[in-house]
């Protein structure tokens, strides 16, 4: 019997399964453009309770997943204001808003921390909701010319916001051996920090490294045949990426900004998708929560369930938290 060619060899899903090829998101929407596909959006939904005529602040727009199920629940009076820092993408969501017949919102470009100044522009005082969807989108991931992914080669680049200056090509060429190995170690949890920044300040005398595959064989070659499941450059391109976008310190920067920017019936709800944003915000929200200043509405994060998962690997190691302005 022939194979039916819509299912990959034993080879192939492995291949897939060791480069994350299978779990990228994307989703050819009708009139086959490429979207990111959402993660988790009916529990963001359920936290948020987006109703009609509120304000809404998507700090993080990407493709418009979410931006488009939260508008659709504003209706005609609601407003909503997206920020990215990539320029590329709020195309992709402009479109989207506009053919989902919404009118009333407003996109910008830029790093979320400068919101306050995005709602001044739109003219809006206080906002009834918040989403933080952190990370990549797959739009980013998928294109190796971005050079997040070590899936194909690319330029190691990285930078979200291709405005920014230094990419992680930068920090790989020029930090110092102790500078690499503390990145790796604080933002990647790579166990091999030490030995792969040895490596970079080695190789890099002969020429500079400045593309994902040649990063990435440096990973492979330093973890040697045994690696099973996890790609040896997994941790290092998570910490470049974190390095390269300051995301840490920008997430903090913007936790601290929220309270002052939410209405009295406010709430926030951010995805993060390691436990170093998990562990920020549940932190920040905890503290808030024991100050008085925010009400839980999740005490533990939620996660998605296995139906979102098994469709969008992506999803897998998506956490949700979310909190509520309490005012005294
Ligand atoms: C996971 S995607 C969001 C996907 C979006 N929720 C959707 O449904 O299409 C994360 C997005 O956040 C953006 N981003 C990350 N850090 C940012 C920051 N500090 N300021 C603005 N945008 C940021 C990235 O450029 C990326 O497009």
């Amino acid at each position: 019997m022939a194979r039916s060619p819509a299912r990959p060899t034993r080879r192939v899903r492995r291949l897939r399964w060791r480069f994350d090829l299978s779990k990228t998101n994307i989703v050819q929407a009708e009139g086959s453009s490429e979207f990111h596909r959402p993660v988790m959006v009916d529990e963001v939904l359920e936290v948020l309770a987006p109703v009609k005529g509120e304000t809404f602040l998507d700090l993080t727009t990407g493709a418009g997943g979410h931006a488009v199920e939260i508008a659709a629940r504003l209706g005609g009076h609601g407003v909503l204001v997206g920020m990215d820092r990539d320029r590329e993408v709020l195309r992709i969501a402009r479109r989207r808003l506009e053919d989902a017949g919404f009118a009333n919102f407003q996109l910008y470009h830029g790093n979320f921390i400068h919101c306050r100044d995005a709602l001044d522009e739109a003219a809006v005082d206080t906002v009834d909701g918040i989403l933080l969807d952190l990370g990549v989108s797959s739009l980013q991931l998928d294109r190796s010319e971005r050079g997040f992914s070590f899936a194909e080669d690319g330029p190691l680049d990285m930078r979200m916001d291709t405005d920014q200056q230094e990419t992680a090509a930068d920090i790989v060429n020029h930090a110092g051996r102790g500078e690499l190995e503390r990145i790796f170690r604080e933002y990647g949890q790579e166990r091999f920090a030490r030995r792969i920044a040895r490596m970079i300040v080695r190789e890099r005398q002969q020429a500079p490294i400045e593309t994902t595959g040649r990063l990435a064989a440096l990973a492979k070659r330093a973890y040697g045949p045994g690696w099973r499941r996890i790609h040896p450059a997994t941790r290092i391109f998570q910490a470049l990426r974190i390095t390269v976008n300051r995301e840490l310190e920008n997430l903090k920067q913007l936790l601290d900004l929220a309270p002052e920017i939410m209405s009295e019936q406010g709430r926030i709800a951010v995805i993060s998708f390691h436990s170093l944003e998990d562990r920020i915000v549940k932190e920040d929200f905890r503290s808030r929560a024991y100050e008085g200043e925010y009400r839980l509405i999740t005490r533990k994060p939620l996660r998605p369930t296995p139906t979102e998962v098994k469709a969008n690997p992506r999803a897998r190691s998506a956490m949700l938290r979310a909190a509520q302005r309490s005012v005294q």
